[in-house]
């Protein structure tokens, strides 16, 4: 079979090698993918280039396509392939709206009663900043299509949150993605992300992670597209996880299909865990990125079945399951990032003992380099959450490159909350 994984990160690097363990993956095609993804061929077609992407397709005979990033999702690239006549697995345009559209995702909670924080949409600045008056800070304010994760403000003071609207509204900060904004309640407590095969007809939730977003220790600095991920996450009860089954995830699969928008692919759900129970901050289309790097190594099943029997609606019909064990996915960047930061140097590694999904590298010259902000991650698999933390942070140290820069306390949440509930 000829496999085209659309992307070139380290969440597209670890569903290759996820798929290769199946032997009927004879050829995998990345687009575009990376230096370091040597069990692929990479093809260099921007993942946006929708019409190259499916004429590469054709004209290679590829049989399945699976599109991870978002772009290309929320552009329609699944109903380009499927005119085509080519299999993929992701979501269509129609369905990619719940993460394409912030405004058309908490309708569509409000519609059936998904809990989420309270909202306002607006397309008119003055309403907007009208509506801020009357609120108490912090004020959540969101602009409305993809913002390269940085559409999302938590302001402080009223203020803050006008200067958040304006700048989005009249300043075109996200460009046409600010031109409306959700503006939400502010919601507190530990924020949890599930990732979920679905077929439309049956859902299958993948074991939880936590992210790291933020670029420094103790969750200080700014907003990064993760930092490393822990599996599972100890807030996620089996009291929260059936709640969020029944409260959410079903009920997102049934109202996808009531809107004629029926999801097939990886639905991913960032939860905030409250006082009143699991809610919804933000649904994705696809796989998590670094959460995929964390998440896969779990996964005992046959990923290439899975992805084949959800985009044939027969989910139902295979096994996915998990390894009872824990993971850390740590990601090791390039000093500076999300800023500013330089490229070029050589990454090496002696002894490392996990798995590394690369990101950021180019190969030159036979030699790997890095070449963006997120360079790699590397992964480790342990019975304890402490064993795989520990391992991880080991491999950091053999892994090397100039300016590079990783968060100390990966996991640590995770730990101090396993710690709390043992001692109870
Ligand atoms: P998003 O891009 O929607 O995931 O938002 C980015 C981050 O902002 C989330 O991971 C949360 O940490 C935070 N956030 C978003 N919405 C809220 C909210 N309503 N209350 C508190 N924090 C939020
Ligand atoms: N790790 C967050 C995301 O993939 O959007």
């Amino acid at each position: 079979m000829k496999i085209a994984v659309i992307g070139g990160g380290g969440r597209e690097h670890a569903i290759i090698k996820k798929l290769k363990e199946n032997p009927k993956a004879e050829k995998i095609y990345a687009i575009p993918g990376n230096g370091g993804m040597t069990e692929a061929e990479c093809v260099p077609i921007k993942a946006t280039e929708l019409e190259k992407i499916v004429e590469f397709c054709r004209n290679n005979a590829v049989d399945f396509v699976v599109i991870a990033p978002d772009d290309p999702l929320i552009m329609g690239l699944k109903d380009m392939l499927n005119e085509a006549g080519i299999k993929s697995f992701g979501p269509s345009k129609a369905a990619a709206a719940i993460e394409g559209s912030k405004a058309f995702a908490k309708d569509l909670m409000k519609k059936y009663g998904i809990p989420t924080a309270k909202y306002e949409v607006f397309t008119e600045e003055n309403e907007a900043l009208a509506f801020i008056e009357g609120l108490t800070p912090p004020v959540v304010v969101k602009a409305d299509g993809p913002a390269l994760g940085k559409g999302v403000i938590i302001a402080e003071t009223i203020e803050d949150a006008r200067e958040a609207v304006h700048s989005m509204m009249a300043e075109s900060r996200f460009g046409d993605s600010g031109k409306r904004v959700v503006i939400e309640e502010f919601l507190t407590g530990p924020e949890v992300s599930v990732l979920a095969f679905t077929d439309s007809k049956t859902l299958i939730p993948m074991v939880s992670s936590m992210d790291h977003k933020r670029a420094s220790d103790g969750d200080r600095g700014l907003n990064t597209g993760g930092m490393g991920v822990v599996a599972p996450n100890p807030y996620y009860t089996p009291e929260v996880a059936e709640r969020a089954a029944l409260e959410i995830f079903l009920p997102t699969m049934a109202a996808m299909n009531k809107e004629a928008r029926a999801f097939k692919g990886c639905l991913y759900f960032g939860l905030m865990i409250t006082a009143e129970g699991p809610k919804v901050i933000e649904y994705n289309c696809r796989f998590g990125d670094p959460e995929t790097q964390a998440v896969l190594p779990l996964l005992k099943s046959d990923l290439l079945e899975i992805m084949l029997a959800v985009e044939d609606e027969r989910l139902s019909s295979v096994p996915v399951e998990f390894e009872d064990k824990c993971s850390c996915a740590l990601v090791l960047a390039s000093k500076g990032y999300p800023e500013k930061y330089e490229t070029g140097y050589e990454i090496t590694e002696n002894g490392v003992e996990g798995e590394i999904f690369y990101a950021g590298v180019k190969r030159v010259d036979g030699r790997l380099k890095n070449s963006g902000g997120r360079v790699l991650a590397v992964t480790e698999v342990a019975p304890t959450l402490k064993k795989a933390v520990a391992a991880a942070y080991a491999d950091a140290a053999r892994i090397d490159f100039k300016n590079k820069y990783f968060r100390s306390d990966i996991g640590k949440r995770a730990l101090d909350a396993i710690e709390k509930q043992t001692t109870f």
